[in-house]
């Protein structure tokens, strides 16, 4: 049963160690990590994925419940508490949908077939491309493979920590995804460059020069913030869904659209 992480700190780009104690994360929250590109980003998410201990370039500790993981849960996949979505994965079993999702479902011993569609239909609240469950998975589309993937670690997979490094960028509507993970009883750490989940996410954590430089708790006026930036970007999406079906943008529909 994974109550919490904890990472130490290790040493930034030019050997300083980090100005934090330690930072601990818990069953259930969600964490955004932000930062410039090359601030060591991934490399801190990397890190709890290998659950390092001082033996990756960022010398960093991970425990898992306060202790150093046994190399059985760091070395050995059906073990491991962390599903981790990149932009680069991908699928590459020669199988469909439903026979991808459906050997995942049998290895975790699971038997009512219900799951699998519900994973389909869940991948398909995530992506505007629909995902039909005959299709091979070695063709499906980055924003079609990182939607399922992120269904099938939810429905599916067990683990209790989920990883999603700049999911934004692949085609993925950002908030379904938001909407569906709070209250999971998971740790979900997002790597992001976008507003709306640096403050949907109870826990910021900023990066630079390969360090951990602050670590932020959300307040009241930045979930209302968020809220708000929600509503923006729905607007924003329908003027692109208007000026990508040919249409011209009247003031009349600007007026509508964006008074408030
Ligand atoms: N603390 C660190 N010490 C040494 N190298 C680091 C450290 N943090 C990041 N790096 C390296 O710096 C490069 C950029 O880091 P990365 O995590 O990819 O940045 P980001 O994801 O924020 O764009 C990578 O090659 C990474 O291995
Ligand atoms: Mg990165």
């Amino acid at each position: 049963m994974l109550k919490e992480i904890t990472i130490l700190p290790g040493l930034d780009k030019t050997g300083i160690i980090e100005g934090f104690s330690e930072i601990n994360l818990k069953a259930g929250e969600t964490v955004s990590i932000v930062g410039p590109t090359g601030s060591g980003k991934t490399a801190f998410i990397t890190d709890i994925e290998l659950m390092a201990q001082e033996d990756t370039s960022t010398r960093r500790r991970v425990l898992v419940n306060g202790e150093s993981p046994p190399d059985e849960i760091r070395y050995n996949p059906a073990m491991k508490p962390i599903a981790m979505i990149t932009q680069n994965t991908k699928c590459f079993a020669d199988l469909s949908t439903e026979e991808f999702l459906q050997i995942h479902a049998r290895a975790r011993g699971i038997t009512d077939n219900k799951v699998i569609f519900k994973t389909i239909d869940l991948a398909n609240n995530f992506t505007g491309e629909k995902i039909t469950k005959d299709v091979k998975v070695t063709v499906l589309s980055g924003g079609q493979t990182r939607s399922l993937l992120i269904a099938d670690a939810l429905l599916i997979g067990a683990a209790p920590i989920i990883l999603l490094d700049e999911i934004e960028n692949a085609g993925i509507f950002k908030q379904e995804v938001i909407g569906i993970i709070e209250n999971t009883g998971k740790i979900i750490i997002f790597v992001t460059h976008d507003p709306v989940i640096a403050l949907l996410t109870q826990k910021r954590i900023i990066m630079e020069n390969g360090a951990v430089k602050k670590v932020l708790i959300q307040s009241d006026i930045e979930t209302r913030a968020a809220q708000n930036l929600i509503e923006l970007d729905k607007r924003v999406g329908s003027i692109r869904e208007e000026l990508r079906a040919g249409n011209v943008i009247t003031n009349e529909m600007f007026s509508v659209n964006f008074a408030s």
